[in-house]
């Protein structure tokens, strides 16, 4: 009995001797690594132009150690200079948050957050906010963008039921990835300073992500995309504003990809390219009051470049305004492409100054790189253009259908436009192998003459297209 009694004693006792050494080795390797980290931190953040690239704050983080309603990014360390790098803070307050529910991550006015590309990732309790009042910055230099993060710089990635709103400003600094826009003689010596990567960041995407709310904030100057959703689904964007200048080049506003159920309206949005980009793997989507411009116009695609599935359906745009835009209600397929294009109406379209409003492409090839000769395409069918009004500076409408799979089901109901005055040059409505219905009044007279009538058979080509869709591409 006794006996017993004393192993057990000798039990606990080392029990106890192993857990202070484990503790032991657990701090020294802690401190070690904030150590290495800090020297680390010092050595690096200098670019190659001998420009000091943003650092964390030096003082340690406390993060709270109960979890907020609130997690306001200066209780996690932010300094909010527009200088210090602000992301590990940022990264903590949203950890913070995503662990209670109906939690908000605060960024405050007054402040301007410098923060790397980062991931903030899902799932979270319901009913996060990232509540967006003073200005985020992403690096202006290109040296110190991290090679790693070329891909986007902000990327929510399996979140739901989230909110993004506030009246502050996503600002991606992107004017030194615009410089392959400049003129070449500038843009020889430029690159020799600095090289612009091939690839480029989108500002803010959503990746895998369902019910998604962003209303209110500003979102500019983006290097690439300004706001995407890729693989989403319950997406309502409103009242937000996107803004980069005309000659940045494909800086779309809103891009949308394999994402579906998606409410787009009361927002504005001008950029270098389309206001609203929707790609492959789209459907049920509704853009409205949407004023667009200087950009290309509200787009779906390219679609079926280099011979890819693409199947986008039940679309529509309506009640939009479009200023001074390159294209307006478009819609555009690689030549060779598999898939199809239907259901979509765009209507209530106020254009000026626009330089061919109404446009279907089936031989789109950007800036024609890379086009072969190919057959076939992506079919169209079931595309409605009513109530377009307004001005335009180029073409009326340009509907150049493929002689393989001619566009069947286009509507033109109600178009009366008439030229810029800021035209130089007109040129006639162009239609080619579209089939439709005209309903009067359509000006200028030419799209009189542009549908053929639809009494055929919808084409063998075209219903294995549409097959290959129904398949859950
Ligand atoms: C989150 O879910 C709640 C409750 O279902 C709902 O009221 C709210 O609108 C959702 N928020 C978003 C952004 O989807
Ligand atoms: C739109 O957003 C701004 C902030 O950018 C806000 O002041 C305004 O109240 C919002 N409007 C609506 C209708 O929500
Ligand atoms: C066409 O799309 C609209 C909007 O998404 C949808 O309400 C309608 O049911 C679709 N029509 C067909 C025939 O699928
Ligand atoms: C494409 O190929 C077809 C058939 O081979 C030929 O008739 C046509 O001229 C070619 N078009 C171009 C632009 O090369």
């Amino acid at each position: 009995m006794k006996i017993s009694i004393l192993y057990l004693l000798i039990f606990l006792a080392s029990f106890h001797v192993l857990y202070l050494f484990c503790s032991i080795e657990a701090r020294k390797s802690s401190v070690l690594s904030r150590n290495k980290h800090q020297k680390h931190k010092h050595n690096k953040g200098k670019g190659k132009s001998g420009y000091h690239c943003p650092t964390p704050a030096d003082e340690p983080l406390v993060p709270p150690h109960t979890y907020p309603k609130i997690s306001n990014v200066l209780s996690f360390g932010a300094k909010g200079d527009g200088a210090t790098d602000d992301s590990e803070a940022l990264l903590e307050a949203w950890k913070a948050a995503c662990k209670v529910e109906g939690a908000t991550v605060e960024i405050p006015s007054g402040y301007k957050f410098l923060i790397k590309p980062i991931t903030l990732q899902g799932p979270c309790l319901p009913q996060l906010v990232l509540q967006i009042d003073g200005t985020v910055l992403a690096p202006s230099k290109l040296s110190c963008w991290p090679k790693s993060g070329l891909f986007q710089w902000i990327n929510f990635k399996w979140v739901q039921n989230f909110t993004i709103q506030g009246s502050g400003v996503v600002d991606g600094q992107g004017s030194e990835w615009w410089i392959s826009s400049q003129p070449t003689t500038y843009k020889k010596t430029y690159r020799q300073h600095v090289q612009v990567p091939s690839m480029k960041p989108t500002a803010i995407r959503f990746y895998s992500s369902n019910s998604i709310t962003v209303r209110d904030i500003s979102i500019r100057s983006s290097p690439l995309v300004h706001l995407k959703f890729d693989d989403s689904v319950g997406v309502q964007v409103h009242n937000i504003t996107i803004s980069s200048p005309e000659d940045s080049p494909n800086t779309d506003g809103i891009h949308l990809q394999n994402s579906r159920d998606v409410q787009i309206h009361h927002s504005t949005i001008g950029c270098g390219d389309d206001c609203v980009s929707i790609q492959t793997g789209c459907s049920n989507i509704h853009v409205h009051h949407v004023n667009c411009g200087p950009g290309h116009g509200i787009s779906l695609g390219g679609l079926g470049k280099d011979r890819s599935i693409a199947c986008v359906s039940d679309i529509v745009v309506e009640d939009i305004i479009m200023q001074n835009t390159l294209f307006g209600a478009r819609i555009k397929t690689w030549p060779g492409g598999i898939g199809s294009v239907k259901n979509i109406t765009f209507s209530n379209i106020q254009v000026s100054d626009v330089k061919v409003p109404i446009v279907i492409d089936q031989y789109y090839c950007a800036n024609n790189f890379h086009c072969k000769n190919e057959t076939g395409a992506v079919a169209i069918s079931n595309v409605q253009y009513s109530n377009i009004l307004g001005t335009y500076s180029a073409q009326p409408i340009h509907l150049a259908c493929s002689n393989d799979i001619p566009c069947h089901g286009v509507d033109l109901i109600n178009i009366q436009m008439k030229p810029s005055p800021s035209n130089r040059g007109l040129q006639q409505a162009l239609c080619s192998n579209s089939y439709g219905r005209i309903e009067a009044p359509l000006v200028p007279q030419s799209i009189d003459y542009c549908l053929r009538e639809s009494n055929r058979q919808v084409p063998r080509l075209q219903r294995s297209h549409e097959k290959v869709c129904q398949r859950g591409y």
